[in-house]
């Protein structure tokens, strides 16, 4: 069994590809205490991704890394963890960012990147997580926070939250509800890695 972080102030790096709702969460999260971090670094692959934009405000140091500017995968993803060292970040928290995770990145920062998936994994992976709920019939969906591995979305699941899907729902209201959820469970699970309570045993994620 692994100890995931210590317990302590965590230094996030955010990684996002749009709006950046997720993010505000986390900032809002910290500023109320509820959860003891600092976001020092915001990285967007979207040149105009308004999460830029977000973090400019907050005055937290953000930049636009382009793919297309790199030979390849390997290399573009060594120019994000060149930042990320620079900010000696503790975690990478994936906040609507739309890539898959490389092998660069997931050897430099093993255990140390977590997303949010707008659906109960490992239900409805990939994209269009709320699309796929919906047409597939179930009854409830919600949000999955988990560690990334080298697959999509197949990483240990930290935390869930269920959100009933409603016989009326279109993709954009269940996004909308679940994504209240998102905004919340987050944050927590942040803080359980601040508190250092998050441990990995085998795929199983243990909160002591
Ligand atoms: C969120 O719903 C998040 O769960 C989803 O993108 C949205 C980003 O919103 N992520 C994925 O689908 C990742 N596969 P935000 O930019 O407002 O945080």
């Amino acid at each position: 069994m692994i100890r995931i972080t210590k317990p302590g102030r965590l230094r996030l790096a955010v990684l996002a590809s749009g709006r950046g709702s997720n993010f505000e969460a986390i900032c809002q999260a910290i500023e109320e205490e509820r959860l003891n971090a600092e976001i020092v670094l915001v990285i967007s692959d979207k040149k105009n991704a308004p999460v830029l934009n977000k973090a400019q405000t907050r005055k937290i140091d953000f930049f636009h890394i382009a793919p297309e500017d790199y030979p390849d995968k390997a290399a573009y993803e060594q120019e994000i963890i060149k930042r990320l060292k620079e900010y000696d970040i503790t975690l990478v928290v994936l906040a609507g960012y739309m890539r898959l995770i490389g092998k660069e990145l997931l050897k430099a920062y093993q255990w140390k990147i977590i997303n949010i998936h707008p659906a109960l994994l490992p239900s409805f992976p990939g994209l269009n997580a709320q699309q796929q709920a919906i047409d597939y019939g179930v009854k409830f969906s919600g949000c999955t926070v988990h560690f990334v591995d080298d697959g999509v979305d197949s990483g240990p699941i930290i935390m869930q939250r269920v959100v009933p899907v409603l016989p009326e729902d279109s993709a954009e209201a269940l996004a909308e509800r679940i994504l209240i959820e998102e905004h919340q469970v987050y944050a927590e699970a942040l803080q359980l890695l601040a508190k250092g309570q998050i441990y990995l045993d085998g795929r199983r994620v243990i909160i002591k």
